[in-house]
């Protein structure tokens, strides 16, 4: 079969043997593949897959079960995926507790964009106990986790800040409910936000770290899910410690099989009545054929797009 693998440094289209099912999971014949900022990370050689996981790039897609093994899964039925690895192909092996439903009046490239930003969103606002009337401040909000966890947010009764760094990205982000808009080129967020964040979504981590804990509140917590400015940072550990706040730090792809499907069935719970109702919509904004991988990386690395970019499988 036809698969994306890094050669290189770069996103190569290649001819790969098509994958065995384990027990428990089901072959998905791929129609469409969510871009992350991980398989960028994968594809430069500093975010290898999992021990056991295929070579093959890619985190989330949308498909049809094409073999349902040992489950009570039906051959035809649509899913959408959570995967660690090996969705830019034709044929990718899944975990049945890694399946979501397509959302009703979805396509397959919609669905694939909204999976690894849902489960990301959701399990990290669980964990930071955010609740109506919280006020939370989203770094990169026009990008694919910025994007949907601006509408999250909304849907759950929060005030959002964000951070951007355009005037064109923040006008997304309004767009999408954002309260706060924040020009990180031309405004410090710690000055804006300083003790009013109940709870802080970070990408950025090192060079953020001092000015996120500046900018939460009394009982704070800062998610820190990227390390897009560096992994070594200075904390003031009195200030954490006088506004009695916590900081977390979560890897979606890192965890075991049955936190995982934890995870998926928490999401579908709780987000996809959202998606349903049209509390939250996907943020879809290219679609390219999965030969141009290499062009969707670079757009995603170029910061040329708001929220997701999707791969079409032929
Ligand atoms: N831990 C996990 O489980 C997990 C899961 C999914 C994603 N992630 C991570 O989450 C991060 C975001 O993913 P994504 O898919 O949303 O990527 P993305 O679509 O590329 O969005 C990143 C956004 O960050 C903005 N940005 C860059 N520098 C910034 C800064 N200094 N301050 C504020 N915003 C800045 C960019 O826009 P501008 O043009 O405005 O700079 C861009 O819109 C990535 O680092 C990814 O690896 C982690």
């Amino acid at each position: 079969m036809t698969a994306i693998l890094a050669q290189d440094k770069t996103p190569t289209l290649c001819t790969v043997p098509r994958p065995e099912i384990a027990d428990g999971e089901v072959l998905v014949k791929v129609k469409a593949v969510g871009v992350n900022r991980g398989d960028l990370l994968q594809v430069a050689g500093h975010y290898p897959p999992p021990p056991e996981v295929s070579e093959v790039l890619g985190l989330e897609c949308a498909g049809f079960i094409e073999d349902p093994g040992t489950t009570s899964r039906a051959k035809g039925e649509e899913v959408a995926c959570l995967l660690a690895g090996g969705g830019y192909a034709e044929f990718v092996a899944v975990p049945e507790g890694q399946l979501f439903p397509v959302p009703a009046g979805w396509s397959m490239t919609e669905a694939a964009a909204i999976v690894e930003v849902a489960a990301t969103v959701h399990s990290n606002m669980q964990l930071a106990g955010l609740k109506a009337g919280d006020t939370l401040l989203i770094h990169g909000g026009a990008g694919g986790i910025g994007t949907f966890a601006i509408q999250y947010a909304k849907a759950l009764g929060c005030t959002v800040a964000v951070t951007a760094g355009s005037a064109e990205k923040l006008d997304v982000c309004r767009q999408l409910g954002a309260d706060i808009l924040i020009n990180y080129r031309e405004e410090d967020f710690a000055e804006v936000m300083k003790n009013k964040c109940n709870v802080i979504l970070d990408i950025i981590g090192a060079k953020y770290l001092d000015q996120n804990v500046r900018a939460l509140a009394m009982d704070g917590h800062l998610i820190i899910i990227g390390m897009q400015g560096g992994v070594k940072g200075e904390l003031n550990i009195g200030r954490l410690l006088t506004k009695r706040a916590s900081i977390s730090a979560t890897a979606l792809r890192a965890r075991d099989l049955a936190d995982k499907a934890r995870i998926v069935a928490d999401t579908v719970h709780t987000v996809w009545p959202m998606l349903a109702d049209g509390r939250i919509n996907h943020h879809l904004s290219t679609e390219l054929p999965l030969a141009e991988a290499a062009k969707a990386h670079q757009m995603l690395k170029e910061g040329a797009v708001t929220g997701k970019i999707v791969l079409v499988v032929a």
